[in-house]
């Protein structure tokens, strides 16, 4: 049985693979909630959560420069804190990734029938999940192809939707700035978190990057920063365009704007963007499961079937064929509203585990200082803290039942 993954992504590939799995519902959804809860102030919440965002990818590439293993913090909490803690990032990240893959193919189904209304929009779901399993199946090489073309299209649309805006912004749609004060930003800072996170999937898949130590570390700091420009810039003309008390009120708050604005078919390509950003999410979520859960096969955390590797096409297909019955249980059961919120709260525990592994490094390993992952950290329980009560306490159940299950894995297959 093979258990070795094949090394092809370079810079450029690992910069799309980032790209893809961060440009998603947060900007092209979440903006309207952020805008409602804070007004034009917003964009403060926009900068913070970009802010905290890079001291966590600056963490996740200096861990990544040392440990270029697959399923990123998974391994680095348990090589540098515990198993423990290593099996809270990993079951983290897998009921995160999972819930956000069923909500990006839900959205993608939802824009694409406003650009094709042949069929429903469930059946575009479902055909995007297919379609997409089996460009992962197809090998890291070709789910990267992929990945890049689909990354292009979103980047060029929303560069459209940038430039094509400008003429429409009006300084009146900026007032008031801030109605609902700096808890509003606060809040908006928390929301809007989740439309960076996947600046760190890269370090996930590190064992099928070139030259990882040098390759990551450059790849996630290009592919936040990028994130944080685009993200400010979109963010920027949409509410110049349309002001937040619109954006708040809309599920589609780009698409809103984009109606407003007078460059040729520009609603059009922010549509065709919209569904090419839910893909590229979806692409990378199946891409990022799949390893992390060859890791935890690895360490027997969970069956030891998910560490097989494809003999012909390299790609652990038995986690890959896993996550996409999961993601399409997901999207065709509907209802997961529940374990969306605790995803929240799970994510922000996974990267407060990735900063403390950071911490824990020797000296020699610290590329920016112990300040950036002490940074980082805070800014996690800070806004893991103003998450409400209910969403903290069934993020922590959900945990509880991961250490049930991997209970249960080592008491009937210890050895397999
Ligand atoms: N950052 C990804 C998104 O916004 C998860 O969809």
């Amino acid at each position: 049985m093979e258990t070795k993954l094949k090394k092809v992504l370079h810079l450029k590939d690992a910069v799309a693979v980032g790209l893809g799995a961060i440009i998603g519902a947060g900007i092209f959804v979440v903006t309207g909630v952020a805008a409602g809860v804070a007004g034009t102030a917003f964009l403060v919440g926009l900068l913070i959560a970009g802010l905290v965002a890079s001291f966590n990818a600056l963490s996740s590439a200096q861990l990544a420069a040392v440990y270029p293993q697959s399923g990123g913090t998974y391994e680095y909490g348990y090589r540098l804190l515990n198993p423990a803690l290593g099996f809270s990032a990993g079951w983290m990240f897998l009921l995160s990734k999972l819930s956000a893959a069923g909500i990006v193919a839900i959205g993608f189904g939802s824009y694409f029938h406003q650009l094709v209304p042949f069929f429903s929009p469930v059946v575009y779901s479902v055909a995007a999940i297919v379609l997409l399993t089996l460009a992962n199946l197809a090998g890291i090489q070709k789910a990267g192809l992929v990945n890049t073309l689909i990354v292009l299209i979103t980047l060029l649309s929303l560069l459209y939707f940038v430039f094509g805006g400008i003429g429409s912004v009006e300084s009146r749609n900026f007032t008031p700035f801030a109605p609902f004060g700096i808890r509003g930003i606060a809040e908006s800072a928390a929301i809007l978190f989740f439309a960076f996170t996947g600046y760190a999937r890269i370090a996930t898949l590190a064992e099928e990057v070139v030259e990882p130590k040098k390759t990551i570390p450059r790849a996630v700091i290009i592919t936040i920063l990028t994130a944080i420009i685009l993200y400010a810039a979109v963010s920027f003309i949409a509410v110049g365009t349309i002001g937040s008390g619109a954006m708040a009120h809309s599920q589609s708050p780009l698409q809103l704007a984009s109606d407003s604005m007078r460059a040729p078919a520009i609603s059009l390509v922010t549509t065709l963007g919209a569904s090419t950003a839910m893909l590229g999410v979806l692409l990378s979520q199946i891409l990022g499961i799949s390893r992390m859960l060859l890791a935890m096969g690895r360490h027997r955390d969970l069956p030891a079937f998910f560490e097989r590797i494809h003999r012909k096409t390299s790609v652990p297909h038995t986690g890959i064929l896993f996550t996409a019955a999961v993601i399409l249980l997901i999207t065709l059961l509907g209802n997961f509203e529940f374990v969306v919120r605790a995803a929240t709260f799970t994510i922000l525990l996974y990267y407060s585990i990735t900063n403390l592994s950071a911490l824990k490094q020797p000296g020699e390993q610290q590329l920016y200082g112990k300040i950036i992952p002490i940074l980082g950290l805070a800014g996690c329980l800070v806004m893991s803290v103003s998450l409400p009560l209910n969403v903290i306490l069934s993020g922590i159940v959900l945990l509880a039942a991961g250490f049930v299950v991997r209970y249960l894995v080592k008491k009937l297959a210890p050895t397999s």
